[in-house]
């Protein structure tokens, strides 16, 4: 059977500063991108580097994502940017729900309104959980339950294709690779988020929903995450605008 390639998501946040750079680190590691022959690499840079980023490649090896999405099509919503303007820009991932996106007073109510925004639209969403802390008594569990359930709220069973699903525990975003979470607790969640996707959606198929991990992934920790984890993929923030630590990543990755 052909073995299903690795996604590998570059979450460049509200990096870099000017379109030039942009261009700089895209092209950085786009060689390194086309050569892997078992990855899906998704770019992820602000929007309005996307033109200009959608302009430097055509193909299938490598997409483009944003960041968040509007949970409109059109209208009066001042600084809002809608599914369908991403789909134009060249897009065809939508990362929702983000942690830092939450700490800004979004919700699970509006993370699913987007979700749902973004699914009509044909963009494939890459829907973000992760609890803030872990306790003795597993409430983060509950925590996250909550946030699969209330975020995929009538999302329907005909999205499955047009789903992943980011773990990205907040304790372990941007720090140093040693302090991202260990693989076996990786491993644990994973196998938590499965059994809840298979409740939401009623169906064995959502067990096929790539599962990535986002948090202080490095080249360091490429491999156990993804082995020892046994999930899909990897979400990359501040290593993914490094074009030299993201090409090693690219590298393992594609060997897995
Ligand atoms: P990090 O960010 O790789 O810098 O920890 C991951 C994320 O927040 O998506």
């Amino acid at each position: 059977m052909e073995k299903q390639p690795r996604i590998l998501v570059a979450n460049w946040k509200m990096n870099p500063l000017d379109t030039s750079q942009a261009v700089a680190i895209f092209n950085g590691m786009k060689e390194e991108a086309l050569k892997a022959r078992h990855l899906q690499t998704i770019i992820a840079p602000p929007v309005i580097f996307l033109s200009a980023i959608a302009g430097l490649y055509s193909g299938t090896r490598i997409s483009l994502g944003a960041q968040d999405c509007s949970w409109e099509e059109s209208g009066a919503l001042t600084g809002e940017i809608s599914p369908t303007m991403i789909k134009g820009a060249g897009a065809d991932y939508c990362i929702i729900g983000h942690s830092e996106r939450r700490a800004l007073g979004e919700g699970n109510e509006l993370v699913n309104r987007k979700v749902r925004a973004a699914l009509r639209n044909g963009l494939t969403v890459i829907l973000c959980v992760g609890e803030s802390a872990r306790d003795e008594s597993g409430a983060y569990l509950e925590f996250l339950k909550m946030e699969l359930v209330e975020s995929l709220a009538h999302a329907g069973k005909k999205i499955l294709s047009q789903l992943m699903i980011a773990y990205e525990p907040i304790w372990a975003i941007g720090k140093e690779s040693a302090e991202a979470m260990v693989p076996r607790d990786v491993h644990e969640t994973s196998l938590f988020i499965r059994k809840i996707l298979r409740e939401v959606f009623k169906s064995d198929s959502a067990l096929k929903i790539p599962i990535l991990y986002g948090g202080s992934v490095a080249p360091e920790n490429t491999k156990s995450l993804i082995v020892e984890g046994n999930i899909e993929g990897l979400l990359v923030g501040h290593q993914s605008l490094l074009p030299e630590r993201f090409n090693e990543i690219i590298r393992i990755l594609d060997t897995l």
